[in-house]
């Protein structure tokens, strides 16, 4: 069944593909010179770390780690500036594509294991501050496995600017909050923190169903709890926030599974403000925010 899925989605797409030619990014209008030290509490916000991480040489992102899908395994890529390993050499324009846009520098189009969907509402400042601190750190020199996937890779993405005009398609971009706390938030979960690639189911084609909103999903390990409003009964915001602090609900339960890394290395080391933002958007938001 995941097999003919599989098969069934690369055909698909790669004639989408054929049909509809690439987007191309406009390049950066931006004349001021990238921040660093914005672009490190940007990384952490953006939870590049959680995946990008290497188990074997933490904190450097120089990768390795498998995420499992149905559409087989991705190992996620080496980012540290190393240039024959990882992404020494690329300019902050580079970085910024691959980032908003799924695009490499040599113009192929990146399977969407990399969240770059949710990515593209990131302003263009903070995706070129992220770019300026990952070229800033010490490179690691370190080759991960390719992907094992139930196609072949290269058919994959061949067929993956097919995948994203199609998901352009079905998706509809919920409304910005006009609250500004709450429009942070929203900034936070959806653009940066991508809670919805977990907590927003998918169809058959892998595409998050925007009208299903972080209604809850499966993974292939266990499962990604709905986050929307209705289940938050009884949390307060500061409740809210302090279980993006530790992972601690007001049951007194800890929460596991994939949801671990992601108050580690995430929500954790935010801004108590931007708990609070976050908290703002989950509890009061989102009613408001995607209502249409
Ligand atoms: C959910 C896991 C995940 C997260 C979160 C994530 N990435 Fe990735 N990233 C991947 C995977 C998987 C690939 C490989 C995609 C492919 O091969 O098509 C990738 C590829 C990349 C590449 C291309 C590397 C190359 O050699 O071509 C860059 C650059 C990158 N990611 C940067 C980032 C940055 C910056 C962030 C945070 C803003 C981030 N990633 C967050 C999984 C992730
Ligand atoms: C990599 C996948 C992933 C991402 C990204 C992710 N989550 Fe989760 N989340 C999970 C999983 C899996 C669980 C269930 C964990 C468990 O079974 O204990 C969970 C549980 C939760 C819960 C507990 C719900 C309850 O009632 O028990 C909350 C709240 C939550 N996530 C919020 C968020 C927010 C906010 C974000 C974005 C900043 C986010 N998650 C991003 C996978 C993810």
């Amino acid at each position: 069944m995941k097999q003919a899925a599989a098969v069934a989605f690369t055909f698909v797409a790669l004639a989408l593909s054929i049909v509809w030619p690439l987007r191309v990014p406009a390049p950066s209008t931006s004349t001021t010179s990238p921040d660093v030290q914005r672009g490190a509490y940007l990384v952490q916000a953006a939870g590049c770390i959680s995946c990008h991480i290497d188990e074997d040489a933490a904190p450097a992102l120089s990768g390795g780690r498998e995420l499992h899908s149905p559409f087989g395994t991705f190992v996620v890529p080496n980012i540290t500036p190393d240039p024959e390993t990882g992404i020494g050499g690329w300019s902050v324009d580079e970085l910024v594509g691959a980032i908003r846009f799924g695009r490499s520098p040599d113009g192929h189009t990146y399977f969407p294991a990399f969240p770059y969907r949710s990515y593209r509402g990131m302003t263009d400042r903070d995706a070129r501050d992220i770019a300026a601190w990952l070229l800033d750190q010490p490179p690691v020199n370190r080759t991960t496995a390719g992907h094992a996937l139930a196609f072949p890779a290269w058919l994959g993405r061949l067929a993956m600017p097919g995948w994203n005009r199609l998901a352009d398609l079905l998706t509809t971009a919920p409304a910005p909050p006009s609250d500004p706390q709450i429009a942070r938030g929203a900034y936070l979960a959806r653009d940066l923190g991508h809670c919805g690639e977990c907590h927003t189911p998918r169809n058959w084609l892998g595409i998050p169903d925007s009208s299903r909103e972080f209604a809850g999903a499966e993974l292939v390990e266990g499962e990604a709890s709905a986050i929307n409003a209705d289940v938050f009964e009884g949390w307060s915001e500061q409740d809210f926030a302090f279980f993006l602090f530790l992972g601690l609900k007001p049951d007194d339960e800890y929460v596991g599974g994939e949801m671990e890394p992601v108050i580690e290395f995430n929500t954790g080391p935010l801004t108590e403000e931007d708990r609070l933002a976050l908290a703002a958007f989950f509890l009061r938001g989102q009613g408001q925010a995607t209502s249409n």
